[in-house]
């Protein structure tokens, strides 16, 4: 891999209308703190940025919710949400914000110059327009049925059941979410990025890591769930997107006669990260063209996978288009996290909120990360709960790496009056205490390998096993009773102890960085950095300090209130999600007996591959065999189906899905929660029986 002068590492910019929870802090601010502790730890030139995501329509819709203005709603979450972050100790060089002026003129700049080039096209379209509030609709505003899943809350821009990327067009039935009505199509002229055109090398930056005819990057170190996801992209065909909307929040399209245009949120957010770098050269002189537009940085984007396309198609074709800029090395991107069984929803409060455990938890921010990384959604989603949180801190962080460095410690003190003993010559063979020094020597070489991997869980086991092997030092060699009769060998165990716990000072330090920082404390280490690991890092004689616990136990009380805590938060089971949403406009009796549902019984079923949510089922009607796809695969076990009655809509037109011709729609009742389950006959029908 080759070494580059400097890194720009971003993480994504959240949107500045809510707090931040811990689906946030697993999927991306934890991995790219890691990232980032190490490569400082290794004494790299690194920028570390983000800021609060403070434009587009959730945040304008929201604002005219609570009766506030967009500016008074993004400034109190740009508060909220960065103090968050610096107390839990995530280390952003710059935590910057997108309403700030700097912004607003480095995106500016940034679309002017697209402009000047003649990167976009000016199109008059037909767009949503909303006549009741009098205002053209962005795709955040209009919801309406998933053609893909047929949620039936899925969003102009996107489907959060499925993860579907979609336009307004697509949605079946959409309705404006400010009055509910049916949105009219009017015209409007906007700026479209053609991105049709850069399929080409969009595919061989992708695919081979090619740009512009030289290695750019090694695909095999991405993903392959980040490559898959864009190839999906871009093999259903690039649509030129506009980058412009009719809005009056955001950063004002620079052109004359575009009084009321401003830029589209995805044009102008990841433009984000290269402002707050400006920001940040202004505060410590750096050079921060360097970091955006010079070949020997490496420039590395975490997010979480709603956000792939964004970083790995979209703000690729405007850098490159621009000309002066640098493409990501690596986009690391992960799958979600969720929470007890369902998924995490802010809208249902069903979520740990940072600043809520920052709260209940006490100088215990290390526990969180710990068990957060060691669950991190790296290539499958991944789930938290509480009862796991205090598995993994009692058993792992408590038993192993505590205990280890208290006994460590303590024994140093009982018997070595706090001063680290010497190792004299004593071989201990191939037992734990004989590998303890190589096994110093082996992590230095195997975790950066981990760790640059973006396999951060890996590095952070690693590093446990290190600790397991001291402790397993302690029980075999038993000092506390050997330094009664052979007091050497009760010296040299405390010494590679101590030495373990040394190096354990520096190994824990991406991952758990305030325990690094009090075992360093303990052992009067100054200052140390990843090129001080070494199996001679402490010398006998040197003094510690009193030992001090690292960690306490998680008591089945927090558990049991941390859990009554999130069912009383959380939106009531028994309201229907629906109940937000008006009741659709009325249909003609004649509209409605143009559907045709049948009853009809599962054949087989079987997963759509790579997917999580589809499954492919084979259906009788009684009237035909076909074929659907559906977004029950969460669910639903392919294995249990075949043999059940379903109501199918059966003159759905017809819609190629993953490849696979969907024949129609099995139709779901969908619960407060969002689980989905059939809609069957409660006494016999056959199959190809009508519903109406
Ligand atoms: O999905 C989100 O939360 C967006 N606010 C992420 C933006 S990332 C980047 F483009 F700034
Ligand atoms: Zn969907």
């Amino acid at each position: 891999m080759r070494n580059p002068k400097r890194y720009t590492v971003t993480a994504a910019l959240p949107y500045a209308n809510g707090p931040l929870h811990i689906g946030h802090m697993a999927g991306v601010y934890i991995p790219a703190d890691i990232y980032v502790r190490y490569l400082r730890a290794r004494g790299r030139d690194v920028a570390f940025v983000c800021g609060s995501d403070e434009h587009g329509a959730a945040i304008t819709l929201r604002a005219k919710k609570e009766g506030r203005t967009p500016q008074e709603l993004v400034d109190e979450y740009h508060q909220k949400i960065g103090n968050a972050f610096r107390d839990f100790g995530i280390s952003f060089d710059i935590y910057h914000r997108t309403s700030s002026e700097l912004h607003r003129r480095t995106a500016g700049d940034f679309f002017l110059k697209l402009h000047q080039k003649g990167v976009f096209e000016e199109k008059t379209s037909q767009q949503y327009y909303d006549p009741e509030a009098s205002q053209f609709l962005a795709d955040r505003y209009i919801t309406g049925t998933c053609p893909k899943c047929g949620y039936d809350s899925a969003y102009g821009d996107q489907c959060e059941n499925c993860g579907s990327s979609l336009s307004p067009q697509e949605l079946i039935e959409p309705r404006s979410t400010l009055s509910g009505a049916q949105p009219v199509m009017r015209e409007t002229s906007h700026w479209f990025l053609p991105m049709q055109r850069h399929e080409d090398w969009l595919r061989t930056w992708l695919i081979e890591g090619k740009l512009d005819g030289k290695q750019h990057h090694d695909p095999a170190a991405w993903k392959r769930q980040v490559i898959g996801q864009c190839k999906s992209w871009i093999d259903g065909g690039l649509q030129p997107r506009a980058m412009t909307r009719d809005l009056d929040w955001g950063v004002p399209v620079p052109l004359k006669g575009a009084a009321g245009k401003v830029l589209y949120v995805w044009m102008d957010a990841p433009i984000g990260y290269i402002s707050a770098t400006k920001a940040l050269a202004e505060t410590d002189g750096r050079d921060h063209t360097a970091h955006w537009q010079s070949e020997d940085t490496k420039l590395v984007h975490f997010l979480a996978k709603d956000n792939i396309v964004f970083h790995c198609i979209i703000f690729p074709i405007l850098l490159k288009a621009h000309g002066d800029y640098i493409l990501p090395e690596n986009v690391p991107a992960n799958e979600f996290l969720n929470l007890e069984g369902k998924k995490i929803s802010t809208s249902r409060n069903w979520a740990v909120w940072l600043h809520e455990y920052l709260e209940d938890f006490p100088g215990r921010r290390d526990e969180l990360r710990y068990v957060l990384n060691a669950i991190a959604p790296e290539f499958r989603d991944s789930e938290f709960t509480w009862s796991d949180f205090q598995t993994r801190v009692n058993n792992e962080l408590v038993a192993v790496l505590g205990n280890f460095v208290n006994r460590t410690v303590v024994l140093t003190h009982k018997f070595f009056d706090g001063k680290v003993p010497p190792l004299s010559d004593r071989d201990f063979g191939d037992s734990s205490a004989g590998r303890a020094l190589a096994a110093i020597e082996a992590l230095k070489e195997s975790m950066p390998e981990q760790l640059e991997a973006y396999r951060f869980k890996e590095a952070q086991g690693e590093m446990m096993r290190l600790a397991q092997l001291g402790n397993r030092i302690l029980t075999q060699e038993e000092p506390w009773k050997t330094v009664k009769t052979d007091r050497d060998h009760a010296a040299a165990v405390l010494h590679l102890c101590i030495q373990i716990t040394a190096n354990l000072g520096i190994f824990a330090d991406p991952f758990i960085p305030d325990t690094a920082a009090k075992i360093r404390e303990m052992l009067n280490l100054g200052e140390l950095n990843w090129d001080s690991i070494s199996p001679t890092l402490i010398a006998a004689g040197h003094p510690t300090e009193k030992p001090a616990l690292l960690f306490s136990r998680v008591e089945d009380e927090e558990v049991a209130t941390q859990i009554e805590k999130l069912k009383q938060a959380a939106e009531p089971a028994t309201e229907p999600k629906t109940a937000h949403m008006p009741q659709k406009a009325s249909v003609a009796f004649d509209d409605f007996m143009k559907i045709d549902i049948r009853i009809a019984t599962i054949l087989a079923a079987e997963r759509v591959p790579k997917t999580d949510k589809l499954l492919k089922i084979d259906l009788d009607t009684g009237l035909d065999k076909r074929t659907v796809v559906s977004g029950i695969a969460e669910y639903y076990d392919p294995a249990d189906l075949p043999g059940k009655q379903v109501s199918v809509l059966m003159n759905l037109e017809p819609r190629k899905i993953r490849g696979i011709e969907s024949q129609g729609m099995i139709l779901m009742a969908e619960d407060a929660d969002g689980k989905l389950s059939f809609v069957n006959p409660d006494s016999a029908a056959g199959n190809g029986a009508t519903v109406r």
